[in-house]
């Protein structure tokens, strides 16, 4: 579904991504592990054109999209689930999720019925603002609203970043949940236990390049995550 080729992404002088190949296959939920500042966050943020690529192919359902607008990369099915949330603080629940949709009314009630039925906080919360919201609500919130694009892809950056262990659980069976329902998904992650556990394949950074990538079920994982992963 979702192929990197060579991907070499740069901020300024600094050369960040340096030769990243990597694929998301239809379906499946793929691990990008790494310690902080490997470049997990620009390899998304080069998929979904915050930093387009200087080198490489990002090839999507055969498209390869670099040099496309963002907005252009949502219209074809990417959405993103940023590190920190990112919700807007001062607007309502329902004013994130709907904020910027173009839709008929019945079309937007349906995709909002959908997003509250996955998740029912949401509901209960619709006209509170979203600075009132606990973390959990708020992750909660920032994957409600990737999911208002009807997206075939879904990059989700440390979405269990900073959450208490019972909300942690929580989540993490909402993105077991979306996987059995066939969104494909690529998941950045610090919790080293849960993504293996939720992923499929798994990929490691270090310094912009991936040091390792094979099947969670490999035996090898453990060493590899001990080279570069412990602190
Ligand atoms: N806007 C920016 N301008 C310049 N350098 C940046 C910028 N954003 C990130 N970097 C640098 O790029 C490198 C990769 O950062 P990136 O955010 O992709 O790492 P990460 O793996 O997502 O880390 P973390 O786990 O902390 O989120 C780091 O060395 C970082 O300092
Ligand atoms: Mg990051």
């Amino acid at each position: 579904m979702l192929q990197l080729t060579d991907v070499h992404t740069y901020y300024g002088d600094s050369h960040i991504l340096q030769g990243v190949t990597l694929e998301v296959p239809q379906g499946s939920v793929i691990a990008l592990l790494g310690r902080n500042g490997m470049g997990k966050t620009t390899t998304i943020h080069s998929i979904i054109g915050f930093t387009p690529p200087v080198k490489g192919q990002i090839v999507f359902e055969g498209k390869n999209i670099v040099g496309f607008q963002p907005y252009q990369i949502a219209q074809l099915g990417i959405a993103l689930v940023p590190q920190g949330r990112r919700i807007f603080p001062s607007l309502t629940v329902k004013e994130n999720l709907t904020i910027g949709w173009q839709k008929k009314k019945g079309q937007l009630d349906n995709d909002l019925k959908h997003i509250y039925s996955l998740f029912p906080v949401l509901k209960k919360r619709e006209k509170h603002s979203g600075k009132h919201l606990s973390g959990g609500e708020q992750q909660m919130l920032a994957i409600g609203r990737a999911l208002m694009t009807h997206p075939k892809l879904i990059l989700m950056d440390e979405p269990l970043e900073g959450l208490a262990p019972t909300i942690i659980q929580d989540i993490y069976k909402k993105i077991i949940e979306l996987k059995s329902s066939g969104y494909s998904i690529l998941l950045v992650e610090q919790n080293i236990h849960l993504a293996l556990k939720i992923a499929d394949y798994v990929y490691i950074m270090n310094k912009g390049k991936i040091a390792y990538h094979g099947d969670t079920k490999q035996e090898q994982i453990k060493e590899e995550i001990k080279k570069y992963l412990s602190i």
